[in-house]
């Protein structure tokens, strides 16, 4: 059990920190920044400088193993990524692992970078769970009604299951990788878990997460991996029950029955403080704050939010959070 509850933020780098916008102007391409080792060790240490959260999460973005695969992948300003779609794994290259991880070599340096700087905090790399890696490879960017990865994953199942084991196979040896140049722990986003209904959710979702689990245990028992299959609702029972988790992230619609089941199988609760609620700020902060933390004081408890940070967010409202969680007594 942890003597007090830690804090981070997801993307607790980036939009909403003047510092971020500022390095931002002067490089204009996106996934440039995330592949300029200095650069990107300096913005993943930007929030622990102004706000000393417990945990530094590494700064990349998830789209950067479609980016391996020879996909070409833009992101133009307000329009956030776009992808040139695919239509099956013939229209990437992946017959090389090794060759598709060189392309992200400089990710690996920035890990490094950040492991040497920042010896006292607990470093967090990351990827994408692979069913959504897949929807933006297949959608070709951010989509309102995901109508082509929903026809994909139905009516071209073949097609789908062989795309979706790549970017999972890539996807563990990026992490590998990761761990070997030194975060302590991994996060697998699966941001568009809760497209999915039954019979898709098992094999799109759990059977890839619990792949990357599967490996991550096996390459490296003491790495602690954080899954968040976001927007699961009541399937985060079974998410929970079939991958092994060390973490567990929620958004604000879980199933109680959770809170029993990570207690008893000693499952950390991250979350879960709603991005509107840090963006309006007051009163309503405060007590929100003071609210989870009450709801997960008889669990391991990481303090986080239930989706990211949104852009416009003001600073002080930030640190208000980081103050009332630090004030926290745990009995
Ligand atoms: O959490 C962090 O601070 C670490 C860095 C991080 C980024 N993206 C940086 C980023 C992380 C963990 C991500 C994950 C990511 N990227 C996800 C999963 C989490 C989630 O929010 O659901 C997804 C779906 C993406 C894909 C992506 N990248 C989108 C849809 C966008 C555009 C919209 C947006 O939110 O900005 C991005 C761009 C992006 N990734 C930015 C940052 C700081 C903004 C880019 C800019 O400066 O223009």
């Amino acid at each position: 059990m942890f003597k007090k509850t830690p804090i981070w933020f997801m993307r607790q780098a980036g939009r909403y920190l003047p510092e971020y916008r500022e390095i931002r102007k002067k490089e204009k391409n996106f996934l440039d920044l995330c592949f300029s080792p200095n650069l990107a060790a300096d913005i993943s240490i930007q929030p622990i400088r102004r706000f000393d959260f417990d945990f530094i999460i590494l700064f990349c973005d998830i789209l950067v193993i479609p980016y391996a695969l020879d996909q070409d992948v833009q992101f133009k300003k307000d329009h956030g990524p776009q992808l040139n779609p695919i239509y099956s794994k013939k229209d990437i290259n992946y017959k090389n692992l090794n060759g598709n991880l060189k392309k992200l070599s400089a990710v690996f340096d920035t890990v490094s970078i950040l492991k040497h700087k920042k010896k006292e905090k607990k470093l967090i790399g990351f990827c994408g769970g692979p069913f959504t890696v897949m929807n933006y490879m297949i959608e070709g960017g951010t989509s309102k009604n995901h109508l082509k990865i929903k026809n994909f994953v139905e009516k071209e199942k073949k097609n789908a299951l062989d795309l979706i084991k790549i970017v999972t196979e890539l996807s563990i040896e990026y992490l590998k990788k990761q761990i070997d140049n030194g975060v302590d722990y991994v996060q697998i986003f699966e941001s568009w878990a809760g497209l999915l209904e039954e019979s898709e959710y098992e094999r799109f979702i759990i059977e890839p997460n619990k792949e990357i689990s599967r490996k991550i245990r096996e390459y490296s028992p003491k790495t602690k991996i954080i899954h968040f299959p976001r927007g699961s609702k009541e399937k985060y029972v079974k998410f929970l029950t079939n991958v092994y988790c060390d973490v567990i992230s929620i958004d604000n619609n879980y199933p109680q029955e959770l809170i029993p089941i990570t207690k008893e199988k000693k499952i950390i609760i991250q979350g879960n403080l709603n991005p509107i609620d840090l963006m309006n700020g007051g009163e309503n902060l405060v007590n929100k704050t003071k609210e989870i933390l009450e709801k997960f004081k008889e669990n391991d408890h990481i303090f986080n939010l239930s989706h990211g940070v949104l852009p416009g967010t003001p600073i002080d409202n930030v640190k208000k959070v980081k103050i009332t969680v630090d004030e926290n007594e745990r009995t």
